[in-house]
């Protein structure tokens, strides 16, 4: 039954005018009435729908469209403040309220939030960087003299990346500095404290790996003199204490292993850029991440006492501290 009345043409001629005519709406009768009535449904809603567009010009912030992007008012209250925060997927990284005093540059320095800037612009111009750099002992130093002089903007790309790393080691030496002086590194933030220092030793490290890769006397001397001290590594060094004992000769020992071979070399270049480049910056970032949690986890950044405000301290105290009073 169905199919007859909905069945347009074929052998039996059931189509939709025919099912009609047995008082029966069809399919292409059911259709053109649909279709007209959405018209003049259109029709009646168009003039109600073109003044609120108009209105809309009028005043932005009541279309749909902000609406849909800005979900929160504008009025200054402590509420408003708080959604702007939390309804921002880049904001709401951070508290929605913090410790005034805490964030006072006098306090922290600003030496954290700086250091992690650093290290931003170090990733973005590093990344530029490797566009025009090899690591092989045939290209690697003519990459630095093609970028100094012949790159467009070379020479200022390859010097942000340096100054920012020479900035970013001495921001983490004043960060740690201010840790330090502010006691910030006591309970319950000893664990933080910890993640700190190992995001000095890969600071540190990333500095190391990136001076051997312009493939320079300077590069090249800095990483003979710093990886031979690896020779006298505590067990895993062929002239540490033990090492001889444990098998270690210049051949297999720690030192080996970070060249890639006994002496500073094509391997040494390699190895270096693919710990400067990949494995150093993924650890350093993962511990960022956890360093940021933690800051927020552990109460927020430590900060002094909160300082009063004249007009605050004749207010008579809320909370159990004052009942107990
Ligand atoms: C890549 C290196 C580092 C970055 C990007 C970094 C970033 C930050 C930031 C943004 C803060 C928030 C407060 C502020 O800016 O002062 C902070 C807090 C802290 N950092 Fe670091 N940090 C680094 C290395 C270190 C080191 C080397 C230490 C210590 C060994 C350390 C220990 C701490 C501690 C204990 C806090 C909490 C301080 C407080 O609550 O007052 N951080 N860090």
């Amino acid at each position: 039954m169905a199919d007859e009345n909905n069945s347009i043409g074929g052998k039996g001629g059931s189509n939709g005018s025919s099912a009609g005519k047995n008082g029966k709406v069809g399919l292409v009768e059911r259709v053109t009435t649909g279709v007209k009535d959405d018209i003049q449904a259109l029709k009646a809603d168009l003039p109600a729908k073109a003044k609120e567009q108009i209105e809309g010009l009028k005043d932005p912030t009541k279309t749909q469209v902000y609406t849909s992007i800005f979900r929160h008012k504008h009025d200054d209250t402590p509420r408003n403040r708080a959604l702007g925060v939390l309804s921002n997927v880049f904001l709401h990284l951070h508290p929605a309220k913090i410790n005034r005093d805490a964030v006072r540059y006098s306090y922290t320095w600003g030496m954290g939030g700086i250091t992690f800037y650093l290290f931003i612009i170090l990733t973005y111009t590093g990344v530029l960087l490797m566009f025009y750099y090899h690591p092989s002992k045939v290209q690697a130093f003519r990459d630095v003299l093609y970028l100094e002089h012949d790159v467009p903007f070379g020479k200022i790309l390859r010097n942000m990346h340096r100054w920012a790393a020479h900035l970013m080691v001495i921001g983490v030496w004043l960060h740690m500095f201010r840790v330090f002086l502010t006691g910030s590194y006591k309970k319950p933030r000893e664990f933080n404290w910890n993640i700190g220092v190992l995001l000095l030793v890969f600071t540190l490290l990333l500095s190391f790996t990136g001076y051997l890769l312009p493939d320079d006397q300077l590069g090249f001397w800095a990483v003979t003199v710093g990886t031979n001290m690896a020779r006298a590594t505590p067990l895993l060094g062929h002239e540490g204490p033990f090492g001889s004992m444990l098998g270690m000769t210049p051949y297999n020992d720690v030192r080996f292993g970070l060249l890639g071979g006994s002496i500073v070399d094509a391997n040494a270049l390699l190895r270096s850029y693919i710990w400067h480049c990949i494995g150093i910056p993924i650890v350093a970032s993962v511990l960022m991440i956890v360093h940021f949690w933690r800051v927020r986890k552990d109460g927020g950044i430590s900060g002094p006492a909160p300082v009063m405000l004249e007009a605050e301290a004749d207010k008579p105290r809320r909370g159990p501290k004052a009942a107990g009073e």
